[in-house]
């Protein structure tokens, strides 16, 4: 592109557009942005170095590989999309002349959850012996049931790229954070007890790490909303209690059990996915039973609508838990923002 040259008929250059993502300025006033990267900097971990050589996948039957494996594959369809996910974020921080350790921090969570979903990658190629769950070819009649359940999990969460990127220009910083902020409460909560009831040291070590990420990411939305939900527009409540509901419906599926009117899933796949997991604990690796799951939910859900309330931020009806509140009923995929 050739530019009309300006600097021979004028002594300044005139005002850049904005949004532009170039700020020449490293503004620092969230001081507690600042402690959290340099956690991040020093609670760094490299999921290669993890004991992998302890985990000897031959000790496991077939069908405790294949029910194992699908957990990390459901994990995976909300970690493998958190990278761009958060990249995307990271560059609105520059969009909007974020100060400078915002800009860190969202750099931060980016770099995170590429490890958490390349933990994911060691775990299934370890267990499957294939680097991809979706052309692997199932052993068992168990993991043929699974493969099914993953592929209609991809088909489910590769509706949402399109929306979610409609809707990051178009949503202020502070409602993205009340998204994120869901799946990190929920994240932490869940990373912190798989680390804890998993037998495998290298699981047991990746989630505590994991888990440790998340809290970090937790308190970053947390340090946002307190700077900014004070000033908030009024206008951005009512979409964020929509927020909230939504994430409950996506997050539900790793959390709980994805709710049918939400997720478009085949009639089998709630039982095969139990099934899989009695499977996986009864190897050793620990997934909380459904009344488990159900009370580390309503508490994760607890927990947000605590913050929430601090603002006057209604908080939507999630029955499926026993929370009472505003009833949200219209929300599709491609509304959702939320992110592990
Ligand atoms: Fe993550
Ligand atoms: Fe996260």
């Amino acid at each position: 592109m050739h530019h009309e040259k300006l600097a021979d008929k004028m002594e300044f250059p005139p005002e850049t557009p904005q949004p532009n993502v170039y700020p020449l300025s490293w503004h620092c006033q969230t001081e507690k942005l600042e402690e959290v990267w340099d956690a991040s900097q020093r609670e760094y971990w490299d999921p290669k170095k993890l004991p992998w050589d302890t985990f000897d996948p031959s000790s496991y039957s077939w069908e405790e590989r294949e029910a194992i494996a699908y957990w990390w594959t459901l994990l995976s369809v909300f970690d493998a999309s958190a990278p761009p996910v958060f990249a995307e974020a990271f560059i609105k921080t520059y969009e909007m002349h974020e100060e400078d350790a915002v800009r860190r921090c969202f750099f931060s969570v980016t770099r995170d959850e590429q490890n958490h979903e390349q933990m994911c990658g060691m775990a299934i190629t370890r267990l499957l012996e294939h680097p991809d769950p979706l052309t692997y070819t199932p052993k068992t009649e168990l993991g043929l049931r699974l493969q099914k359940n993953a592929k209609w999990l991809y088909h489910n969460g590769g509706r949402y790229w399109t929306g979610y990127k409609a809707a990051v220009p178009k949503y202020s910083l502070a409602v993205l954070f009340s998204s994120f902020l869901m799946g990190e409460i929920a994240a932490a909560t869940i990373f912190h007890q798989m680390a804890a009831g998993c037998t495998e040291p290298v699981f047991q070590e990746g989630f505590r790490n994991i888990g440790r990420d998340e809290g970090r990411h937790m308190a970053i939305c947390m340090a946002l909303m307190e700077r900014d939900y004070p000033k908030m527009d009024l206008s951005e409540k009512p979409i964020i209690t929509k927020q909230v509901r939504a994430g409950y419906l996506f997050l539900s599926a790793v959390l709980f059990e994805p709710p049918a009117d939400f997720w478009d899933l085949p009639a089998d796949f709630i039982a095969n996915q139990r099934e899989g997991e009695t499977v996986a604990r009864q190897a050793g690796f620990f997934i909380p039973e459904y009344d488990g799951k159900l009370e580390n939910w309503k508490q994760a859900m607890l927990n947000l609508k605590g913050v929430l309330d601090k603002y006057d931020i209604p908080f939507p009806a999630i029955p499926e838990v026993g929370i009472t509140g505003e009833e949200i009923n219209d929300v599709d995929m491609a509304d959702i923002i939320p992110v592990f």
